[in-house]
């Protein structure tokens, strides 16, 4: 009680407000996101992602070296599919030999002891950009998740730690996992996306991968019958329940900062990991902000990320993470 009680004495210095600290970023929270292209010599930037790339296979080794070298060692691969390979199926997806397939072997030659985590979805090889089967102009579920099942294990195959599917297909990790088991990849672990909004925040993601759904007649705008509408709360919880008697080892939340609630309600609902995707949209907005002279862009950074693990997320997706780590070196 006043004044006996006074809260500002643990605020003093630096030293106490060290040792009482709560919530501690370290390398090891960071899973990195990376953008991977066909050619040879390429490091482009994103224009709606400044200071973000997308590599191809020669320079990923590069890449991939350094994050390890500052202590970043899991990786979530995206490719970007060359438009003559895209069709309705995203049968391209299945090729041993196609753009994922070499990314996941390139990451493991230069450093075998990175976690690979890869990208499950249709959208990135999808002549219509999204990531189901259309028929009809609709997303058909079934026949999606058998593609997606089958583009597990051919990730497993070329070395994939984990596999993520973020598509929002209904009974996808029971699907994946039994088709794993199945194959002998026992070993292979699903980090499904639980809970992944229909947000406006992947607008860059969509720029960096050429993925945005086309602007054609029997195509849907937009993703919302399958990602969850941005006002349900109840429903999160639902969705990730479903994700963990279907088998998946960890479990996601996504967009991140405007969803912390979302991942606290998780937090204290389950025991289960709990990844935190802080997005295209999320990064694109600080670097803005700061490149305009509005916002400190490391203070206001590593409050951010500080907030998603406050919030209760053990594993963070952020195109920060090599940002934050030299900043904290
Ligand atoms: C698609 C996918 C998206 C992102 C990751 N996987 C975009 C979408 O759902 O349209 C977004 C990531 C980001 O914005 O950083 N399967």
């Amino acid at each position: 009680m006043f004044p006996i009680r006074r809260n500002r004495r643990l605020r003093t210095n630096e030293v106490i407000r060290g040792l009482v600290r709560e919530t501690i970023i370290t390398p090891n929270d960071f899973l990195v996101p990376l953008f991977v292209v066909e050619g040879h010599n390429i490091k482009e930037e994103i224009a709606s992602m400044p200071n973000y790339y997308r590599y191809s296979l020669d320079l990923l080794k590069e890449e991939v070296k350094l994050l390890w070298s500052l202590g970043l060692k899991s990786v979530l691969l995206f490719v970007k599919v060359e438009d003559d390979l895209k069709d309705n199926k995203g049968t391209e997806a299945l090729n041993p030999n196609g753009l994922m397939q070499r990314a996941i072997k390139t990451v493991k030659e230069v450093c075998p002891d990175m976690l690979v985590m890869t990208d499950v979805a249709l959208d990135p090889f999808s002549s219509y950009g999204h990531d189901g089967i259309i028929e009809n102009g609709k997303i058909i579920n079934d026949a999606t998740v058998e593609v997606l099942a089958e583009m597990s294990i051919s990730h497993a195959e070329a070395g994939a730690n984990f596999v993520a599917p973020s598509d929002m297909m209904d009974g996808r990790i029971l699907g994946i996992r039994e088709a794993l088991d199945q194959s002998n990849f026992l070993d292979t672990g699903i980090m499904s996306y639980s809970a992944k909004y229909a947000s406006a925040f992947y607008g860059p993601f969509r720029d960096a991968l050429d993925s945005a759904p086309v602007d054609l007649q029997n195509v849907p705008k937009d993703k919302k019958t399958y990602q969850m509408d941005f006002a349900n709360r109840e429903e999160a919880i639902r969705e990730t329940e479903m994700d963990i008697n279907e088998g998946a080892d960890v479990v996601m939340v996504k967009p991140g900062l405007s969803y912390l609630d979302i991942v606290r309600d998780i937090r204290n609902s389950f025991d289960i990991p709990i990844a935190v995707y802080q997005v295209s949209g999320e990064y694109a907005m600080l670097k803005a902000a700061s490149e305009k002279g509005w916002l400190d862009h490391d203070a206001v950074m590593l409050e951010q990320i500080t907030s998603i693990k406050r919030a209760g997320a053990d594993i963070i997706a952020s195109y920060f993470a090599k940002d934050v780590v030299k900043l904290l070196s």
